[in-house]
């Protein structure tokens, strides 16, 4: 009781000095109205399942409290005895926050390689916070995190450098199952080249994929690898070692290959220049021997001169009797849109499925009008849960879940996709990078 009167005298001198100097703003505030409001909350929101994968909740209101001193859901970095953000200070308070590890891109290689185990960076798909961001968090981190008061400048929030990761290096063969390789070859100025070229695999039975690693050279729009519906007559197959073009200079298509397009069934892609994915153990894909892969390269050049591209793909493979479940592909693909001119259309469709679905992975394929690309949850208990969001056309992350989105026969995703159509013309479903399209690829197992 004796020290009541003083608290109360200080915290009137306290609001008093608070009213005086309203400029700046504390910066727990900042990092969370200009970092993690913008750039995480979309994912990292209640109810969703990346919410309830990851366990954490970064909207206004929950995200202090939620990071703080708390231990990470990911096993690895627990065992490692971090915490998301630790208050402790200083670079040991840095060297204990797990939000670091997950946000530092410039030590992205080492993260890549010694912790495999962390999950992927975050925002996902190489999104990567600028310079600017990254030191400010950093600074409010070894500043002991606080929830009040100024510890950082705001003005390193102006540097919006980004870290790009390194040039395109060619791939090392894998240890175990085998590489394909494509190019290099040229694509000419301000054209969109894109072609397919059919590989011998030389496989004497199926083999079990459960890593895929690709690396290209710079431009690509999208690198696919596709394989053959099961019941595909040899006549439709292409030749081995040819490079089938989708279209000529002057744009017109070629119906040679479009044909061969008929039979496809995909196998990997990605629009990433670099992709590294490891299915969970025990889960693999299975690659037919009946069939070679079918490489599919899109470089979009809008430059005045030659640019060149090149594709390596490592096709990692594990023993059947490491195999528990045999992962499928699907894919969801709405072709039934139009875009109206100078307008932002938002494009719902619903996938219903007619079996038991255990779902690994998802990403989206859209083009550049596409401005966000939700999918959700439609029907059963989990009715209307975001699963997925991305709002980069370019680099959609390719989100894995663990545990695995379940969905009973009945139950389905709906797509709902943005376009900005800010051109002069309705754009509709197509394969040039001036048409859009809406897809949502990924595996799932029964
Ligand atoms: C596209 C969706 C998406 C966005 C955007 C996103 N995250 Fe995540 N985040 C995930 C997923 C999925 C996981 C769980 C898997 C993993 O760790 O890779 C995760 C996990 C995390 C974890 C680990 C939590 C734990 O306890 O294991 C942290 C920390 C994190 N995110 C921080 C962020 C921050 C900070 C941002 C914004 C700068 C962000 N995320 C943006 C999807 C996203």
């Amino acid at each position: 009781m004796k020290f009541l009167p003083k608290t109360i005298f200080f915290l009137i001198i306290l609001s008093a000095c608070s009213e005086k100097v309203p400029s700046e703003s504390e910066t727990w505030n900042v990092i969370q109205e200009e970092i993690l409001t913008p750039q995480c909350v979309n994912c990292h929101s209640q109810g969703t399942a990346i919410a309830k994968q990851s366990g954490l909740i970064l909207s206004d209101g929950f995200s202090y409290g939620a990071m703080v001193g708390v231990p990470p859901k990911n096993i690895a970095a627990k065992n490692d005895n971090l915490v998301i953000v630790s208050n402790e200070g200083g670079l040991k308070g840095l060297g204990k926050s797990f939000l670091w590890e997950k946000i530092n891109a410039h030590d992205r290689e080492h993260y890549l390689s010694d912790h495999q185990n962390y999950g992927q960076m975050m925002p996902p798909g190489d999104n990567f916070l600028n310079d600017g961001q990254l030191q400010f968090i950093r600074a409010w981190i070894e500043a002991g995190a606080p929830e009040l008061g100024i510890v950082a400048d705001e003005k390193l929030l102006l540097d919006s450098n980004k870290y790009k990761p390194p040039p395109f290096h060619p791939l090392d063969p894998p240890e175990k199952g085998f590489q394909v390789h494509l190019g290099p070859f040229e694509v000419p100025p301000n054209f969109e080249r894109e072609f397919f070229h059919y590989t011998d695999t030389r496989l004497n039975e199926d083999v079990f994929v459960n890593r895929i690693q690709i690396e290209m050279r710079p431009g690509s729009h999208h690198f696919i690898l596709y394989s053959f519906e099961p019941d595909t007559k040899s006549g439709r197959l292409p030749d081995f070692g040819v490079n089938r073009e989708l279209r000529d200079p002057d744009g017109a298509i070629h119906t040679s290959t479009l044909i061969t397009m008929l039979n496809h069934q995909f196998f990997t892609g990605t629009q990433w220049p670099r992709m590294d994915y490891k299915l969970p153990e025990g889960v693999a894909l299975r690659l037919t021997s009946k069939f070679g892969l079918d490489q599919n390269a899109h470089y979009v050049n809008r430059s005045d001169s030659v640019i060149v591209g090149e594709v390596y793909s490592n096709i990692h493979t594990v023993d059947k009797s490491q195999v528990e479940h045999i992962a499928e592909l699907f894919a969801f693909s709405n072709r039934d849109f139009s875009l109206p001119p100078k307008k932002v259309t938002t494009v719902e469709r619903t996938y219903r499925v007619n079996k038991d679905m255990y779902i690994g992975q998802m990403f989206s394929h859209a083009h550049e009008l596409m401005t966000e690309f939700i999918v959700k949850v439609s029907g059963g208990s989990r009715d209307g849960e975001v699963v997925y969001w991305t709002d980069d056309w370019q680099h959609p992350p390719i989100l894995e879940y663990d545990p695995l989105i379940e969905l009973k026969s009945g139950e389905g995703l709906s797509l709902i996709a943005t376009f900005d159509n800010s051109t002069d013309q309705t754009v509709k479903f197509g394969f040039l990078s001036t048409d859009e399209m809406m897809i949502v690829f990924g595996w799932y197992f029964e």
